[in-house]
């Protein structure tokens, strides 16, 4: 079983401002391998009325902070899309994208969505696996969906937002990670 991390640090979760864009640019350059946003993208996903974006980071003793990952979700009608997630190689694994997919479900759930969607790499089974703990699930495909190499897309579902299901499993991990 996982150890809080709050355990051992202050994780702190924010919206992101334009004035944190050079900090995720150079998250999303060492977390991904292809297909960076421009920072004018960046700018434009801040002030376009239909989306969020999330910053997690910590804080030290000294009360500086350094940026360890971040998330992106577009509310659609009902259905929060998860556009993007990204933490800091040297800090993977050890519960900042739970943290920050935690904070995306708070968005959902305070925008009254009935449910969160997201597309992943077919071949990228650390995202996936992350999802899975958090009750996603396949839905489908979408096939030569990425650009870049022609590589399908695995769409994935979370449970409804409002079921017990969700509702427990949101509480676990909020009392796992004591955010
Ligand atoms: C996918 C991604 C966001 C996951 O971030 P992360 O911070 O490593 O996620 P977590 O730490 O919450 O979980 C990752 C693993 O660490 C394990 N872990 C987390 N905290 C832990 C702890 N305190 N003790 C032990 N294990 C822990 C989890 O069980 C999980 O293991 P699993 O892969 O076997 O299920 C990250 O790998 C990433 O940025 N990848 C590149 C970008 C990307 O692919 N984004 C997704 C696009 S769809």
């Amino acid at each position: 079983m996982f150890q809080s991390f709050q355990n051992r640090a202050k994780i702190n979760v924010r919206l992101m401002t334009e004035f944190d864009l050079d900090h995720v640019r150079n998250i999303e350059r060492k977390a991904y391998d292809t297909d960076f946003w421009s920072r004018r993208t960046f700018e434009e996903e801040l002030v376009n009325g239909f989306s969020e974006y999330l910053i997690a980071e910590i804080i030290d003793k000294e009360q500086q902070n350094q940026m360890l990952g971040f998330a992106g979700v577009w509310f659609m009608k009902d259905q929060l899309h998860l556009v993007t997630l990204a933490v800091l190689p040297d800090s993977q694994k050890v519960g900042i994208g739970s943290i920050l997919l935690l904070g995306c479900f708070g968005l959902a759930i305070s925008a009254d969505m009935q449910s969160i969607v997201l597309e992943v790499r077919e071949s990228n089974f650390k995202a996936q696996n992350l999802y899975k703990r958090f009750g996603f699930r396949k839905i489908g495909k979408l096939a030569r969906y990425y650009r870049d190499n022609d590589e399908d897309a695995i769409v994935m579902l979370s449970h409804p937002l409002n079921s017990l299901t969700m509702k427990s499993l949101l509480r676990e991990w909020h009392l796992i990670f004591g955010v």
